[in-house]
């Protein structure tokens, strides 16, 4: 396989409920990043309803992908190569993006590859730090997804620890539904926790009964609902200021979430040593989330690394560079890319001799 210096990559992107697209140059360049977010459409829903994010997928991709070549100041003929999410995800709304990437790629005679979500917001802390650094450690922290991984290499990953139940991100979103905030809740209530108490409630740090340092957030939203129902608190109306025991649940709810969080990494970054803490996903938006990490890294003597938040939300610009790190290893996928909903970092790596024919493309 030839080295090829530079490669313009579209990614796309459409697991959940927004869909995007971006141009990215060599891996490391946004040349443009569109999103489209149906937050508005689901929010009467109080959360993602599938059928309705495939269909608006369906709607938006192509004005999507046709403003992203816009602003990026490239023609369609200058893209070598396309990337496109294959899973995890909701099975409707991934298939939009794979059979539309499919299609282009094949019609443009041009490479592409399927990349796995989760590596997604690992590479997108690449735009706006330093290289990374190998052996890394990784939180994965979103809606759908808390997943802390060692990776020795790049490319290779190890599953350390994992949520039993719920993810971080739905814990926020459960408990801003709870407390009648709306959807999404992390945003929400980070924004009423500023004016509340962290360490007015006492919340629970579960604890595997197995012994494995996996996390688990199901008890802590019990512990939420039983503390409101105990203490008579309602939900709050549209429009209502939020009361001193609405922000207190915020602030010491919003507190156990990253202590849980950061309990495990801290262990186990201990025992890994890894040279660099990436923190990524919707939830590493989460500013005191940020600021107990970066107090984590100074602990460790290690960077951490995050996304600005526009990249920490779905995109599409960190598919494209995850995409750009395994073209440039030689990989491909095939006519035959399927939308897997459950497919798993550990066996994402494509070998070529598995992916099928390699496509030439343009340098
Ligand atoms: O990565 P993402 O856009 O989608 C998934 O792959 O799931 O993450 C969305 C999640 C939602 O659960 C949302 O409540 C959470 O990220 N989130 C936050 C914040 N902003 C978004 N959680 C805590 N604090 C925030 N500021
Ligand atoms: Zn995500």
């Amino acid at each position: 396989m030839p080295r090829i210096e530079t490669m313009l990559v579209l990614g796309i992107e459409s697991s959940c409920d927004e869909t995007a697209a971006a141009v990215v140059d060599n891996g490391r360049k946004i040349l443009s990043s569109v999103i489209s977010s149906q937050i508005e459409i689901h929010r009467e829903w109080g959360g993602v309803v599938p059928e309705i994010a495939s269909r608006e997928h369906l709607l938006k991709i192509d004005p999507v992908v046709s403003e992203a070549l816009d602003r990026s100041g490239v023609s369609i003929q200058d893209i070598d190569a396309i990337a496109v999410t294959n899973g995890p995800g909701l099975v409707g709304s991934l298939l939009v993006g794979v059979n539309y990437a499919k299609a282009l790629a094949l019609g443009l005679g041009i490479p592409f590859i399927g990349v796995n979500h989760i590596e997604g917001h690992f590479f997108s802390v690449v735009f706006e730090n330093p290289p990374i650094e190998y052996p890394a450690m990784a939180l994965i922290v979103s809606g759908g997804h808390t997943n802390l991984f060692f990776a020795p290499e790049a490319g290779k990953y190890e599953l350390l620890s994992r949520t039993r139940d719920d993810a971080a991100g739905e814990a926020f979103d459960k408990v801003a539904k709870m407390l009648g905030l709306g959807y999404p809740g992390g945003p929400v209530i980070e924004k009423i926790a500023k004016q509340g108490d962290p360490k007015a409630i006492r919340f629970p740090i579960a604890k595997i009964s197995d012994g494995t340092p996996d996390f688990s957030f199901s008890g802590l939203k019990t512990a939420v609902v039983n503390y409101l129902r105990e203490n008579e608190i309602e939900p709050i109306s549209a429009g209502e200021e939020p009361g001193k025991d609405v922000r207190d649940v915020c602030a010491s709810f919003q507190d156990t979430v990253v202590r849980t969080l950061l309990k495990n990494t801290s262990k186990l970054a201990k025992e890994r040593k890894p040279r660099v803490l990436i923190v990524a996903g919707g939830v590493a938006c989460n500013e005191a989330l940020r600021t107990a990490s970066m107090r984590l890294g100074e602990k460790l003597g290690i960077p951490v690394y995050f996304p600005s938040r526009h990249l920490s939300t779905d995109n599409a610009a960190m598919i494209a560079a995850a995409g750009h790190f395994h073209l440039m290893r030689g990989e491909r996928s095939d006519a035959g890319l399927k939308a897997d909903v459950g497919i798993r970092l550990q066996n994402h790596r494509i070998s070529p001799e598995r992916s099928g024919k390699n496509l030439p493309y343009k340098v």
